[in-house]
């Protein structure tokens, strides 16, 4: 059962691939929030709403699970391999940790101002400041947090981690989404 998770070009046979799907979503919402940032000291529309509604609900809900199948499937068994290659990538994977950390903040602070917006229509001059602020922050650190995972730590683990450790990634990351992976690979280090 190939299921996706974002755009519909890997499965769960391919558990970096599908990080990386999940990449091209993680790119669109800040974008989102971008868009939205621009227009927050002006009373909303529907189309503002929207994007904003749809922006909040992915970081809150969709984001976490990306977040976790770095942090919780794919990095701890990255850091277990002796490689000289990988232990080289070791400060870039602690960084990127960092990263994940440093963002929660700022998400709290556009959640509730995003919410406060949607709620009352509008923002003072100060919170127009700090959405604008915070959105342009993450915007930025993402673009290149984005880049490093995919242009280095997930072309790594494609290729050092066993099929069996791919697999056992691709299970845990369907559980995190609650579906099912039914598919067949072969076992052993490639
Ligand atoms: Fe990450
Ligand atoms: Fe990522």
């Amino acid at each position: 059962m190939p299921v996706q998770i974002g755009a519909p070009t890997h499965n769960f046979t391919d558990p970096t691939g599908l990080l990386t799907d999940c990449h091209r979503r993680v790119e669109m919402f800040p974008g989102t929030l971008e868009t939205v940032a621009d227009v927050i000291d002006r009373p909303a529309t529907e189309e503002t709403r929207r994007g904003l509604e749809s922006a909040l609900r992915y970081f809150a809900q969709a984001a976490p699970k990306h977040t976790a199948d770095e942090e919780e499937s794919l990095f701890p068994r990255l850091r277990q391999i002796h490689d000289p290659e990988i232990e080289s990538a070791f400060s870039k994977l602690d960084h990127l940790e960092d990263e994940h950390r440093w963002a929660a903040p700022l998400h709290a602070e556009v959640d509730r101002l995003g919410a406060q917006y949607l709620l009352t229509g509008c923002l003072s001059s100060p919170d127009v400041d700090d959405f604008r602020k915070a959105v342009a922050s993450l915007a930025s650190m993402y673009k290149q947090h984005i880049s490093v995972e995919d242009s280095l730590v997930f072309p790594l683990a494609a290729r050092m981690l066993s099929d069996v450790e791919k697999m056992a990634i691709a299970e845990e990351m369907a559980r995190r989404r609650q579906v099912r992976v039914v598919t067949e690979i072969s076992t052993g280090r490639k």
